[in-house]
């Protein structure tokens, strides 16, 4: 496994791959790895010949209040993780390598960006794109993989790819959960001992409205509603959003029908998390 920071450094490595004609696969990340991201780089390995992983904290996705300053950075575990994983090649760039001096030009996604994160989190998404078309071009790849986790991202990746003939292929990967349901993520490490007894509260509400839909409830405010009961008995748990909405568009729905999501955004205490499940509704 090696480490490349520069840009050079990475054009030099693409085209000795291209020469002997390997597919590359690549996992974006801002580091702070965890099982869920390591499942990302199991997943692409199976589709490529040799596998990019990204370590960036991006500072165009944070808002001015959040929380980039003490986003956890701990790249000496992450080289160890990633040892022995499946990743052939860590990029590790720096800020004004990705973003050079006096850089202006930025990658608006719109559409699936417009509600939910893309509301509350005012310009995340047009970091998260643009650093990703970025990050594109400069590893190149042919395939890239993005966890379910993040629903709504990869909604806006697709579409972005999509939009803009970019020529790469789309993975989702399956959310990684802890025994009790909580979805593994950096930020967990921010959570106290009670908040994280309390975090498991955003797997059972989806499963309490995934098990409605499964009984045959179609109707997206009723859904909403098993959603918001099963969170609201949580004491340190406030609710930011608990949506029904298209998988595709992210528009929320009215009646629960074909491919949706149920995404979540849950404050318990000073910690956001956020979680969903996608599902497949007959009428
Ligand atoms: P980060 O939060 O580090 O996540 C990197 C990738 O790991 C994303 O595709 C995310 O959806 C996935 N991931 C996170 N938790 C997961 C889990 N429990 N199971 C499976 N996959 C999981 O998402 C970002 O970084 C950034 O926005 C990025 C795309 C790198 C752009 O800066």
């Amino acid at each position: 496994m090696i480490t490349i920071g520069d840009v050079n450094g990475m054009r030099g490595w693409y085209r000795l791959w291209k020469k002997y004609g390997r597919t590359i696969g690549f996992v974006p990340t801002m580091g702070a790895l965890h099982a869920g991201h390591l499942s990302l780089v199991q997943r692409v390995r199976e589709r490529a010949d040799a596998v990019v992983v990204s370590l960036f904290v991006n500072p165009t996705q944070f808002g001015p209040q959040e929380d980039f300053a003490r986003y956890p950075r701990q790249p000496e575990k992450d080289f160890a993780l990633l040892q022995g994983s499946g990743c052939d090649l860590v990029f590790q760039p720096k800020v004004e390598t990705i973003y050079p001096p006096g850089h202006t030009t930025v990658v608006e996604p719109g559409g699936p960006a417009e509600g939910l994160e893309g509301a509350l989190r005012p310009g995340h998404f047009r970091g998260v794109a643009t650093v990703v078309c970025a990050l594109f071009n400069l590893v190149r790849p042919d395939v890239a993989v993005f966890g379910q986790k993040d629903a709504q991202q990869l909604a806006v990746i697709r579409r972005m790819v999509r939009d803009l003939h970019l020529p790469v292929e789309i993975l989702a990967g399956e959310t990684v959960r802890e025994e009790d349901g909580l979805a593994l993520s950096s930020r967990n490490v921010y959570l106290s001992p009670e908040e994280r007894r309390a975090a498991p509260v955003l797997y059972r509400a989806l499963q309490a409205a995934k098990q409605a839909i499964a009984a045959g409830e179609r109707s997206g405010e009723a859904v909403r509603r098993v959603l918001r009961e099963v969170l609201e008995r949580e004491p340190l748990a406030r609710v930011e959003y608990a949506e029904v909405v298209d998988a595709e568009s992210f528009q929320p729905v009215a009646t629960v029908a074909g491919s949706v999501v149920l995404p979540l955004a849950v404050r318990i205490g000073g910690t956001r998390l956020i979680d969903n499940v996608q599902l497949v509704a007959g009428h």
